[in-house]
């Protein structure tokens, strides 16, 4: 089943990526059906003009369009993007009815194939927005800290991302979750080392995460590392990206995973923190007041949509 799930989901991190947000309009499902169908066999094209870029895609649908656009009934657990409040941030659902992440070793790359598929969807959609990642330094965030070290490997990424027998009609596919962050750089590079690397319970520039004991209850990898009620670790494959220019500069993050429960609740334990109400300092550099969900399907999923 594997081989049939959309390759962008588990593909490793690449150095290249844009996100586009789109709406479907009303009354040209049929026509978005068509062009959703040739989807798989246009993205292996063009990943052969490409051999060696590394090029993926993963498209999908939040619950606010997916029974419209795929006249099926929705994955089990998609539902919108949780609210949650807590000192530093509120989040909210975003409403968009399409997620495109697309992405390769190399911007052309990414860039044709993004182009191709919209192009492709003609006037069945409108472009919300568009995001273009970019792999900074050695897979760094703007912070400074490199970030996806923690990401599960190998056979642990498919176990992680993909949905199995729990829900036997989207077998194969994953939760997205999407959020963009704007950083607050100037006021956090006037923080100290020691402060900086508190923040997220890793240091900086050997990249080494802290003993347990040493890390603080608002450490970004201590709000993160959940287990569950047999101790067992939570886990969600992460595929962030940085973006900026000039004027703006942040994360887009993306993760994937088999169920939304788990990144709600390890946005849940940032935003509002533990028992004590200890919530995740990183949170207190950047900003994001939304994200979104989608179900990103299989590929014999798109095929038969025609
Ligand atoms: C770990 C950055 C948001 C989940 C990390 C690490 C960095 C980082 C640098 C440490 C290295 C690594 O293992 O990747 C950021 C930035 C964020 C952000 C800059 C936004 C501004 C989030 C969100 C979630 C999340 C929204 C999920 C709700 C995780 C997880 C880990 C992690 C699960 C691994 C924890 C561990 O096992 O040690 N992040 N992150 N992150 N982050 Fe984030």
């Amino acid at each position: 089943m594997s081989s049939n799930h959309q390759s962008g989901i588990t593909a490793e991190a690449s150095s290249d990526a844009t996100f586009i947000l789109l709406d479907a309009v009303p009354e040209k499902e049929a026509q978005l059906r068509q062009a959703l169908a040739a989807f798989p066999e246009l993205i292996r094209s063009i990943q052969q003009q490409f051999p060696d870029a590394q090029l993926h895609a993963a498209i999908g649908f939040s619950c606010h369009s997916f029974t419209r656009i795929t006249e099926q009934s929705a994955p089990k657990e998609l539902a919108p993007f949780p609210s949650f409040s807590g000192q530093y941030l509120s989040v909210t659902d975003a409403p968009y009815d399409i997620l495109m992440h697309i992405r390769a070793h190399l911007h052309d790359a990414t860039h044709i194939l993004a182009l191709s598929l919209f192009k492709a969807l003609a006037d069945t959609v409108t472009l919300r927005e568009q995001t273009n990642g970019f792999k900074y330094l050695d897979n760094r965030d703007f912070t400074g800290f490199v970030d996806g070290t923690e990401n599960p490997q190998g056979d642990e990424r498919p176990a992680v991302a993909l949905v199995g027998t729990e829900d036997p009609d989207f077998q194969g596919g994953s939760y997205l979750n999407y959020m963009k962050f704007v950083h607050d750089l100037e006021h956090w590079e006037h923080q100290a080392l020691q402060t900086q690397e508190d923040t997220y319970g890793r240091t900086k520039y050997d990249n080494e995460e802290y003993p347990s004991a040493e890390k603080s209850p608002h450490a970004h990898t201590k709000r993160t590392s959940l287990k569950d009620e047999h101790g067992k670790s939570l886990e969600i494959l992460r595929q962030s990206m940085p973006f900026g220019d000039l004027q703006q500069q942040g994360l887009v993050f993306v993760s994937y995973s088999k169920t939304p429960m788990i990144f709600d609740l390890m946005l849940k334990s940032m935003i509002e923190g533990d028992e004590q109400g200890r919530a995740d300092h990183l949170m207190q550099y950047t900003h994001a007041t939304s994200g979104s969900t989608f179900f990103v399907p299989t590929l014999s999923f798109l095929t038969q949509l025609a």
